[in-house]
């Protein structure tokens, strides 16, 4: 009870910081992702939904457009805070935000059409038991999507990219290999519907930024000295590597592979 105390204020500390520069990007740069999620769990203008640890409001305010009414539900009111005026910003009257935790969702049995959640799961302290809420507030035939990072199933690649994310961002528990999804879907009667992975390179430097740090700071400086020590063998799964060198410049920039796992289940 004391490490889920202690868990939830890390998030909140982590989320309030950075709402402005991370809710800034995250609706920016997630549009697509929200969408494909939305087609993925088959949204449409009857569903009932939540949004789970939604942040500035990333897949509600998408999935607003696709359902009936949507809830989204955070731990961080300064993030909530974000998603409340980027909803306002856009005229969209068809969702609620609540405060709350996503481990223990304030809806009653099979009540909602769809429940979603993106880059949430690897905050949590334990993921499964999360999966199992949203199976449990969705109705039979409802759907529950999930898109988040993931890993294979190896101890030495989790145990150093989980150490390099905890630098990044004290809030980040672990982050789950592709078969633990899959076996927690199956585990909470959600037949999987579909799954994707996408690929998308990401600079080292911006990743560090809208998690609050900046070269100089001493997680920037340890972050990045485990990723450029992990390219050789790829040690971390992150596929670092060095851009190529612009105009004949130096090439330093550090990029890396953000890779995202899609997944899609139906309640039976
Ligand atoms: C990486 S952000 C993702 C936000 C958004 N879903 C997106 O894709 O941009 C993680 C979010 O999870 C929230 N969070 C972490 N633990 C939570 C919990 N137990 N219950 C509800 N929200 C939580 C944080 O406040 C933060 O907004």
């Amino acid at each position: 009870m004391e490490s889920q105390r202690q868990q939830k204020d890390l998030v909140r500390e982590q989320f309030t910081r950075t709402a402005q520069i991370f809710g800034d990007y995250a609706l920016a740069s997630r549009v697509e992702e929200a969408e494909r999620l939305a087609r993925m769990v088959k949204a449409s203008g009857s569903d009932r939904a939540v949004d789970l640890a939604c942040g500035p409001g990333t897949l509600a305010l998408r999935f607003a457009r696709h359902v009936r009414w949507i809830c989204g539900l955070d731990l961080t009111p300064a993030i909530l805070e974000r998603a409340r005026r980027a909803a306002a910003a856009e005229g969209l009257a068809n969702l609620d935000f609540a405060l709350g935790d996503a481990q223990s969702l304030p809806f009653a049995d099979g009540s909602l059409d769809i429940a979603v959640t993106s880059y949430s799961l690897h905050h949590f302290p334990d993921a499964a038991r999360t999966i199992g809420e949203m199976a449990r507030v969705v109705k039979r035939g409802g759907r529950v999507g999930i898109l988040d990072i993931f890993l294979p199933a190896d101890h030495a690649i989790s145990e150093l990219n989980n150490r390099i994310e905890r630098i990044r961002d004290a809030s980040h528990t672990r982050t789950l290999a592709r078969e633990e999804f899959e076996s927690h879907f199956a585990a909470h009667g959600l037949r999987i519907l579909e799954t994707r992975v996408e690929e998308n390179a990401r600079s080292f430097d911006h990743w560090m930024l809208v998690a609050g740090s900046k070269p100089g700071d001493r997680p920037y400086a340890e972050a990045r000295r485990l990723m450029e020590a992990s390219i050789p063998n790829d040690a971390a799964w992150f596929h670092p590597r060095f851009a190529p060198a612009e105009n004949g410049g130096p090439a330093r920039e550090l990029i890396f592979t953000n890779t995202t796992l899609f997944i899609a289940g139906e309640k039976i």
